[in-house]
């Protein structure tokens, strides 16, 4: 019987080391060292272990058409929201980093998806005790004999857990609070979160189980894990929303075996996260018609079509003080740049006016197409009037004062007639749609839109 022997192969420099270590002796790359086995009778590995390592392997060249078609085969999750994002589901041997700031409610979507999973889960809570996941899981029904708890610090630990449980899903909730300990360093530092990382996702290639790794990021992004692991993962997965507001978002920001392109919506309840299939009915719940100043835009994330009240208030500067500017889930440039298309193209006065803006539901508007409806709510809040009830806009502002065409029109239309909404603004210049329930009316200019609006 030939002798088999397990070495580490970096994956830039090809060079083979007898240990594994976080950065390459020889070249200096950091965690490119790949397990592999060498010896005669190479066992046989599983498919995802084969694929990643022909990713690696110094192998031949080959024309593009004769390299093998793998498609990634995925096990959804059972929370649709989420696996509409990962384009139906987890990769067995992938693994997925989920991001986002503390308090968001990660560990909450994560013991969900771990009462989800069709088959064994193991949840390591790295933060809190067994017994509080536990009581947790009771409060939002996530409790199933298939799911595993641990709780465990060490990377040991949890390695052992695996063993012993055999899981087909390791959450690990967080990537900032495990150790490994022949490490000196503490938890949360570059080197932990760098080293511990690598041999999870070593972990979950040799043995082909779909891992989830949470990490917790300032609202600058800047908290050493989820930057720094992006690159060693599969797919990241970014968790936003207001913490004072119920709605969340999920998009992924990167994805190996998918698109980036859909955004998951969830509602943070009393009962844990539950998915928002209709998101312009929940964002318009609320929404008082005839009130001056707020104006529906439909707008875009992603590939989801939503309707959304923008908002505007203004009210006289006392004299002497310079006027507030305050945007919400908008930036304050833009603001600015759509106050001063408005001074300078429709002579509506701003300069004397405290100026707030709001889009409701907590959520943050960087479509370009936002921008006609915050510009109808600007002068629908100067002129303390209503725009017509059942209008809604869309389009880019130019700095000239014209409405410029924007992506996915269609999809907006539609969607603002499915809510309702029967005069459309639209720009002017936008290939011809059909309007099937309501009148759309082309702008060529934020002054022509205010005609039209009122
Ligand atoms: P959590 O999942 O602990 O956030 P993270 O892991 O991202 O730090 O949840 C955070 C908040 O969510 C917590 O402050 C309370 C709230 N919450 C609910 O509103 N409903 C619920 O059912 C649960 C479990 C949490
Ligand atoms: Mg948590």
């Amino acid at each position: 019987m030939p002798r088999l022997r397990t070495i580490y192969v970096c994956s830039s420099c090809q060079a083979q080391h007898p240990k594994w270590g976080g950065q390459c002796t020889s070249c200096g790359e950091w965690n490119s060292l790949v397990e592999d086995v060498v010896g005669a009778d190479v066992p046989p590995v599983s498919k995802t272990v084969a694929v990643h390592r022909s990713l690696n392997a110094s192998s031949e060249p080959l024309p593009i058409t004769q390299v093998m078609h793998e498609v990634a085969s995925t096990s959804p999750t059972g929370i649709p929201e989420f696996d509409r994002v990962l384009d139906g589901g987890l990769v067995p041997g992938s693994v997925t980093l989920v991001s986002g700031e503390p308090g968001i409610g990660k560990s909450t979507l994560l013991l969900q998806i771990a009462a989800a999973w069709s088959g064994r889960a193991l949840y390591v809570s790295a933060e809190e005790s067994a017994h509080q996941v536990r009581i947790r899981a009771e409060r939002i029904g996530a409790t199933k004999p298939d799911t595993f708890l641990v709780s465990a610090m060490s990377l040991g630990d949890i390695v052992k857990a695996i063993d012993k449980v055999k899981p087909s899903l390791v959450i690990v909730d967080s990537v900032q609070t495990i150790a490994d300990e022949a490490i000196e360093s503490a938890p949360g530092s570059v080197t932990q979160v760098r080293e511990c990382s690598f041999r999870l996702v070593q972990e979950s290639k040799a043995r082909d189980i779909a891992m989830i790794l949470v990490g917790h990021v300032t609202k600058d992004g800047n908290i050493a894990g989820p930057r720094l692991l992006e690159h060693v993962v599969d797919t990241v997965i970014s968790f936003e929303g207001d913490r004072l507001h119920p709605l969340r978002m999920v998009r992924a920001i990167k994805h190996r075996f998918g698109t980036t392109t859909e955004l998951g919506l969830f509602e943070m309840s009393e009962s844990g996260l539950l998915g928002v299939p209709d998101a312009s009915n929940m964002l318009l719940n609320d929404r008082q018609r005839g009130v001056a100043g707020s104006v529906v835009v439909p707008t875009i994330d992603g590939q989801r079509p939503m309707l959304v009240e923008v908002q505007a208030l203004t009210s006289k500067v006392a004299a002497g003080m310079t006027p507030r500017r305050s945007p919400q889930g908008l930036e304050s440039s833009r603001l600015a740049m759509l106050l001063a298309v408005l001074e300078r193209r429709t002579s509506t006065a701003f300069s004397n006016l405290e100026v707030y803006v709001s889009v409701v539901g907590g959520l943050k508007l960087n479509d370009p197409g936002s921008d006609l409806g915050f510009c109808l709510a600007l002068v629908s809040a100067a002129l303390d009037a209503p725009t017509k009830t059942h209008l809604a806009a869309t389009g880019e502002v130019g700095l000239g004062g014209e409405v410029r065409h924007v992506n996915h029109l269609e999809r907006r239309v539609r969607e603002a007639e499915r809510m309702g909404f029967n005069e459309i603004l639209i720009p002017a210049n936008a290939k011809p749609i059909d309007s099937r329930q309501s009148k759309l009316v082309r702008v060529a200019s934020v002054a022509e839109a205010i005609n039209h609006a009122f």
